[in-house]
């Protein structure tokens, strides 16, 4: 028997059965052979959360969690974030190979030249309730984005997917900010086509009363950082709703809402939000050996610690932490780093959180950073959504064009009642 297989023997039937591994999986339906007579649906797997099931093959981004590798085609993250900026980096998770000086002259261009938004997005946007959360503004104004393209449902048209994929990754920094000048009551900002990605998004947001905004480079800089850290993460829970929305053949904005929508829980990109609120709750590092026997008590948890894939340090932890020194340079210390930093000095060393395997994940330090540029909490599931665009859309167009990939349908075990009839 070659080691490329499994065997299992059904012990109903005493019937053995020989299932292929390939990549270290078999196949789902490989399953649906095993039967206890012609008339049996055949077995399946039972996976709530899908712990223990590949959706998809990708060739995207590789993650090893036990020895807390991030790689994007190929390339470690960190040597994306500190050699590359977010576009570079873009370019590479879509197309799959970094751009030469003339690929990437031409994509910067495409890209800075779709910033601009329909005068009927912005008068949309204004519709908002003063305070309304920017996230909620920004999932409801890319789903409003297909009415305006409404070819994005050719989706089996290689130019046309380029087109809106071009458009989101230009359009998300805009949205985003015009959100949150909405939220501040500040009139909205026109993107400004002479700077860089994330100058213009600095731009955007911070430009109050100046004709032209020069935004700071270590800013700038430490921003390009954080968008390459959360460009992509395979598949996470809303990586897999863009990928389950998109199946359907809908058009990309209608998809990426639906991801957005994911991305804005508390357990996914609402994390680092839940980091800030605990920080500030601890107050002071002299009350964290109490706070952690509290989590160890089982009274709460230790929010940006921990995490399904990495049983490791998460690699993109590692890198923040250095980029908000570089920010802290600039914006001044936030208070709340001195608490951060004892509070991983001492969980590091403690046996409740070494057993477990629970390391900081990339949202210890990114609100310290954001809440140091000035950024309130409710923009912090937003600042993951403008990178995570890029994630979403390669993952989508992987999706649309992978030959074996169909409308994502699971199945289910039905537990409820069978037919009863009403009483006559
Ligand atoms: N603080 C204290 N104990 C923890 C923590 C934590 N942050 N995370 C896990 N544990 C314990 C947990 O109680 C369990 O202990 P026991 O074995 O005694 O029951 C053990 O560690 C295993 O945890 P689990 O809940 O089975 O792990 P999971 O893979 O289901 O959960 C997680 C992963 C990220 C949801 C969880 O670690 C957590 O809630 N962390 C805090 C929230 C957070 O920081 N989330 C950001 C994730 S990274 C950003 C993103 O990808 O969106």
């Amino acid at each position: 028997m070659s080691e490329q297989n499994l065997t299992i023997t059904d012990e109903r039937t005493g019937k053995s059965y020989t299932l292929p591994i390939e990549n270290g999986t078999v196949r789902a339906m490989e399953l649906r052979k095993i039967k206890t007579d012609t008339d049996d649906f055949g077995l399946m797997s039972y996976d709530p959360a899908l712990m223990n099931t590949a959706s998809t093959k990708s060739t995207i981004t590789f993650i090893d969690g036990n020895k807390g590798i991030l790689e994007y085609r190929g390339y470690p993250v960190d040597q994306l974030a500190e050699k590359c900026n977010y576009l570079q980096v873009a370019y590479l998770i879509l197309f799959g190979e970094l751009p030469n000086d003339e690929q990437l002259a031409v994509w910067t261009h495409d890209i800075t030249y779709h910033t601009f938004v329909h005068e009927s997005i912005k008068t949309l946007m204004q519709a908002f309730r003063y305070d309304a959360h920017p996230m909620g503004m920004f999932i409801s104004t890319v789903a409003a984005l297909s009415t305006f393209y409404p070819e994005a449902n050719k989706v089996d048209d290689a130019a046309d997917r380029l087109a809106q994929i071009k458009r989101l990754i230009a359009k998300v920094p805009t949205i985003a900010a015009f959100s949150y000048r909405h939220n501040r009551g500040l009139p909205y900002v026109y993107p400004n086509n002479e700077l860089s990605y994330t100058g213009n998004f600095l731009s955007m947001m911070f430009k109050i009363g100046e004709a032209k905004y020069t935004p700071n480079p270590t800013l700038e800089r430490a921003l390009d950082v954080l968008f390459i850290l959360h460009a992509d993460h395979e598949q996470n829970c809303s990586t897999n709703a863009m990928r389950a929305i998109g199946s359907s053949r809908v058009d990309p904005y209608s998809a990426m809402a639906g991801a957005a929508a994911a991305l804005y829980g508390p357990l996914h990109g609402g994390a680092n939000e839940a980091v800030l609120r605990m920080l500030s709750h601890i107050g002071d590092t002299r009350n964290i050996p109490e706070f952690i026997q509290q989590v160890k008590n089982g009274e709460g948890k230790l929010m940006g610690f921990g995490h399904r894939i990495y049983k490791n340090y998460d690699p993109r932890a590692r890198i923040i932490k250095r980029a908000a020194e570089d920010v802290f340079k600039v914006t001044g210390r936030n208070r709340l780093l001195d608490i951060a930093l004892e509070l991983e000095r001492i969980a590091l060393e403690d046996e409740y959180f070494i057993s477990r395997k629970l390391y900081p994940n990339v949202d210890f330090y990114s609100g310290i950073i954001y809440q140091a540029m000035g950024l309130p909490m409710t923009m912090f599931p937003v600042m993951f959504a403008i990178p995570r665009t890029v994630g979403w859309l390669a993952q989508w167009q992987e999706m649309v064009t992978d030959p074996e990939q169909k409308i994502a349908r699971p199945r289910q075990i039905f537990v409820g009642p069978r037919r009863r009839d009403l009483a006559k």
